[in-house]
């Protein structure tokens, strides 16, 4: 094998870079050249590359976002604009692909696969929705930038001994919102795995309230309820003062962790490695402290590992 291309595409995510310095530090090292694609699938159709050595990836690792840039990229979700992306791969060489995104990046890599391209995906997101794998790479420094915030808002809160609702990312996945609430984060949750009502939200505020804990933070996950409507909705039924604070793109940057960092840098190795033997269709992971991958068919098989986390926060709420 003589030339690889790696690229990152949807949501960027602290730890990105340092997938990518893996991936080119690994490569390098058994003599392989590889390209950096820009601007995700949009760049592959376009050609749009970098010839990345040691010296483009140097002090990468630390950095917030990606230094190939992202992209969502609606031509390559038609077969036209796939067979343009393998013409490029052809017409540079590129042997193998490594792509770092989340459950989308997936589903185009695996549809390039079945073109013939031996592809291996890293999961690069702060979501953590890709069942298969404990932990994406970014998701760790999201958490801890949701737990600053909400640290923060807990100063004032208690000063004035009132209510917050905080809703932090996630798409679909409560992740973020499940983690940030057993590291003490919140007295209340609502995610998409566990979503509670409004009469529930406010039923659980009041018990809190009528035990004397009135500051409260009600951590929920996005794209679940209009959170205007659930603060008039709790201000209104228990005739208390409500805020809420949508954290929003605070959560995607940042330098990266040093959890993050570590685990792109394993993870960007393993994928070489799957490249070198000629292996396609993988998508790398982490399970019980150790690098797994599995096949792009089973990113998303149910995580039952999930249930255990909310029975704990249930006795810590
Ligand atoms: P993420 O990878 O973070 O989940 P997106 O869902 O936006 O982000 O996907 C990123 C890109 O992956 C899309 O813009 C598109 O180019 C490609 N993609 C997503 N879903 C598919 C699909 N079903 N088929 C082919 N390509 C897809
Ligand atoms: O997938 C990462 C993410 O930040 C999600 O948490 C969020 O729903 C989405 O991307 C936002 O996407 P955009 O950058 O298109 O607003």
């Amino acid at each position: 094998m003589k030339r690889l291309g790696v690229l990152t595409s949807g949501g960027d995510a602290p730890g990105m870079n340092a997938a990518i310095r893996a991936v080119v530090k690994s490569a390098n090292h058994y003599g392989i050249e590889v390209l950096g694609i820009k601007h995700g699938y949009k760049g592959l159709i376009n050609g749009e590359v970098i010839l990345l050595g040691g010296h483009e990836v140097d002090r990468i690792a630390e950095k917030g976002g990606t230094i190939l840039k992202t992209a969502r990229c609606s031509e390559f979700m038609e077969e036209q604009g796939r067979r343009s992306a393998l013409e490029t791969i052809k017409r540079l060489s590129i042997e193998g692909l490594v792509v770092i995104g989340g459950d989308g990046s997936f589903n185009g890599a695996e549809k390039l696969s079945r073109l013939g391209v031996n592809v291996v995906g890293l999961p690069g997101t702060i979501d953590n929705d890709l069942a298969y794998t404990e932990y994406s790479i970014g998701f760790d420094t999201t958490l801890n930038t949701v737990m600053d915030c909400i640290d923060k808002i807990k100063d004032t809160d208690s000063s004035h001994e009132k209510t917050t609702i905080v809703e932090v990312m996630g798409r679909y996945c409560g992740d973020l919102a499940l983690y940030s609430a057993l590291a003490g984060g919140g007295e209340i949750i609502s995610t998409p795995e566990r979503k509670l009502n409004f009469d529930t939200i406010c039923l659980k505020l009041e018990d809190n309230i009528n035990k004397g804990k009135l500051d409260n933070i009600i951590i929920i996950t996005e794209r679940m309820y209009n959170i205007e409507e659930l603060e008039k909705y709790i201000q209104k039924k228990l005739n208390i003062a409500v805020r809420s604070t949508v954290l929003g793109y605070v959560q995607r940057g940042g330098k990266a962790s040093v959890f993050d960092r570590i685990l792109a840098s394993k993870m960007g190795v393993r994928a070489v490695k799957l490249l070198r033997l000629g292996e396609t269709c993988r998508a790398v992971g982490i399970r019980n402290n150790k690098i797994i991958d599995v096949d792009f068919k089973r990113v998303n098989c149910i995580d039952s590992a999930k249930d255990k986390e909310y029975d704990l926060l249930n006795q810590l709420l």
